[in-house]
C-alpha cells in the first residue's frame, strides 16, 4: 500500500511541511486505545466522530479499541473555507443512535477554540448517556477560548494552521497520511 506524505504540499496555493508523522500519530493512537480499553472495560462505549475532519482518526482508534464497542457519526460544520473560525457552528447531520444510558465517546480531530467540542457536549448532555467523554487527536491549546474539558488528547499543537489525515483545507488534503503545517517563511 503506498501512503500519501509527499515533502511538500501546495493546497489552494499555500505550502505546507511536514509535522506529526505517521510514525508518531499510529504510536500515539495505540497509547490513547489502550487508555479507552482500560477506562471503558464492561461499558460498551459507543465512539460518536464528528464528521468530516474526525473519519480517518477513528478509523484507526478504533482499531485500537479491543473491548466491545459501537460507532455512529455527527457532521458539523463551523469553518467554511477560510483558515480561522467562524465562530459558529452548524449541525449537518444528527446521530441515529440513542444514546440514553451509554457512555459515550466524542471524537474530534482538532480542538480549536473549544466552540464546536463544547456545543455537541452540551447537545450530547441533553439526550441523557451515562457519560460524554472526549478524545480529539489534535489540541491547539493557546486558541482555546472555550471550557471544555478532553479527557484523551493525543497532541498539543501551537495556533498554527495543520493539514492532513483527515484535516482539511477548503476541504483538500484530508487524504495526507500524516500531519501537515502552514510554511509561514
Ligand atoms: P473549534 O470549534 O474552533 O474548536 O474548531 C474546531 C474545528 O475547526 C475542527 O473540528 C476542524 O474541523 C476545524 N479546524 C480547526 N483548526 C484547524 C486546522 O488547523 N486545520 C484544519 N481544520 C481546522
Ligand atoms: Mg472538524
Amino acid at each position: 500500500m503506498t501512503f500519501n506524505k509527499p515533502d511538500k504540499v501546495i493546497c489552494n496555493d499555500d505550502v505546507f511541511k511536514p509535522f506529526i508523522s505517521q510514525g508518531r500519530i499510529e504510536q500515539r493512537i495505540a497509547e490513547i486505545g489502550e487508555e479507552i480499553d482500560e477506562k471503558f472495560k464492561d461499558k460498551k462505549p459507543i465512539f460518536i466522530g464528528v464528521l468530516n475532519g474526525a473519519f480517518i482518526f477513528m478509523a484507526d482508534l478504533m482499531r485500537h479499541v479491543t473491548i466491545p464497542c459501537e460507532a455512529d457519526f455527527l457532521k458539523l460544520s463551523s469553518y467554511g473555507d477560510a483558515k480561522v473560525s467562524s465562530g459558529q457552528v452548524t449541525q449537518r447531520k444528527g446521530i441515529d443512535a440513542k444514546i440514553d444510558s451509554r457512555h459515550v465517546i466524542l471524537v474530534e480531530d482538532i480542538v480549536d477554540t473549544g466552540l464546536s467540542m463544547k456545543y455537541l457536549v452540551d447537545n450530547l448532555m441533553q439526550k441523557n448517556p451515562a457519560s460524554v467523554s472526549t478524545v480529539t487527536l489534535l489540541h491547539k491549546k493557546e486558541a482555546t477560548r472555550h471550557d471544555v474539558q478532553l479527557d484523551f488528547v493525543g497532541f498539543e499543537i501551537p495556533d498554527r494552521f495543520v493539514l492532513g489525515y483527515g484535516l482539511d483545507y477548503a476541504q483538500e488534503g484530508r487524504n495526507l497520511a500524516q500531519i501537515y503545517i502552514l510554511d509561514e517563511d
